[in-house]
């Protein structure tokens, strides 16, 4: 039996870090494992602009822990009224890694996302000459959809006529929760990925809402049937290069959580490579992680993968609190519902 996995350093290829005393609080967890993050930028307001990016980065860089080595790469929040000539300067620069495509109202902080798709058409022409991803919050806001159909039908009223308008675009599609999800991405070619969080492989729908509501699982998008969440098990561990990690690891004081109207997100920054060994050795597939959390992202994103390595090793449960303490309040930790045996060395 496996008692240790020795791997490339990961990469978190969707992440909330947020800004102030929470950044300061969150990071930490991140960066004690991962060495780079795709950093979301639906910050309030949100990150629109090439100088905004760079001054982000600027405060994610100031609040690294001591001795900390983390690559934040950053990305744009896309509007209608985004500049092609500021995108194209930020990513010669090297500072901009993707642009974020939120449709209006789609989840936390998307107000100034968009609403006519014809008003970033010369943005999504600019990214495809110059091979910029487009990172997808795929799910429709039209109140009349379902909210677990919501990702199943962007994928055919919005994905399919962006990407057939703009040949060449390379898209992530984000967080993915469904069957649909996953076939449209192996289906896309090579200019299209999807990325996976952690949760999605261990929640349904049932966790959320069966036996009482249970507001640390709510997220977006929202967990689906058991049969998503074993297609999504089977994608991450089957080795296909177009699926890799990005833990959508979201933040939010507990206060915002466990409210009359709960914010959406799970926080998993923490335990995430401690759930995910769990999840390849169950699937038989613990010789495919790396290819996950740190190879198949860097391949797509066109960038060397990490050469540094941390180990995993199998031991007693792991004790983590309950939550972490920020100064912008204590934030719960994911809870997968079964002891984290898989730790990763220091
Ligand atoms: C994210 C957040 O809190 O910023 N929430 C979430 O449920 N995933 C936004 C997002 O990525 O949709
Ligand atoms: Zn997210």
């Amino acid at each position: 039996m496996t008692q240790s996995l020795t791997i490339r350093r990961p990469d978190d290829w969707h992440l909330h870090l947020r800004d102030g005393a929470m950044l300061e609080g969150v990071l930490p967890e991140t960066t004690r494992h991962f060495a780079r993050a795709i950093v979301m930028p639906n910050l309030v307001p949100p990150v629109v602009t090439g100088a905004e990016a760079a001054a982000y980065r600027e405060r994610i860089m100031a609040a690294l822990p001591a001795g900390a080595r983390f690559e934040p790469l950053m990305v744009l929040y896309l509007t209608e009224t985004t500049d092609p000539a500021d995108v194209r300067a930020a990513a010669a620069s090297g500072l901009v890694k993707a642009v974020k495509l939120y449709p209006a109202g789609a989840t936390t902080n998307s107000a100034s996302g968009v609403r006519d798709f014809d008003r970033v058409r010369g943005v999504l022409e600019t990214m495809a000459e110059i091979g910029l991803p487009l990172c997808v919050h795929g799910e429709v806001t039209d109140p009349a959809v379902d909210i677990f159909d919501r990702e199943a039908v962007f994928l055919e009223r919005v994905l399919e006529p962006i990407r057939r308008a703009t040949p060449g675009l390379r898209v992530v599609l984000e967080h993915v929760t469904t069957r649909e999800g996953l076939d449209y991405v192996r289906g896309g070619g090579p200019d299209m990925a999807g990325t996976l969080t952690t949760h999605h492989l261990i929640i349904n729908r049932n966790h959320i809402l069966a036996g009482g509501i249970r507001p640390h699982y709510y997220c977006l998008p929202v967990a689906k049937r058991e049969t998503h969440r074993l297609a999504l098990r089977e994608a991450a561990t089957g080795g296909e290069g177009c699926f890799f990690l990005g833990t959508d690891s979201a933040p939010h004081a507990d206060a915002a959580k466990e409210s009359a109207c709960g914010c959406a997100g799970c926080f998993t920054a923490t335990n995430t490579l401690s759930i995910l060994a769990h999840v390849f050795e169950e699937e038989g597939a613990l010789d495919r992680l790396e290819g996950f959390v740190a190879l198949n992202g860097p391949a797509f994103y066109r960038l060397p993968p990490n050469e540094e390595r941390i180990t995993l090793r199998k031991g007693e449960p792991l004790v983590l609190p309950a939550r972490i303490e920020t100064g912008a309040g204590p934030v719960t930790l994911f809870d997968p519902g079964f002891p984290l045996l898989w730790h990763v060395e220091s």
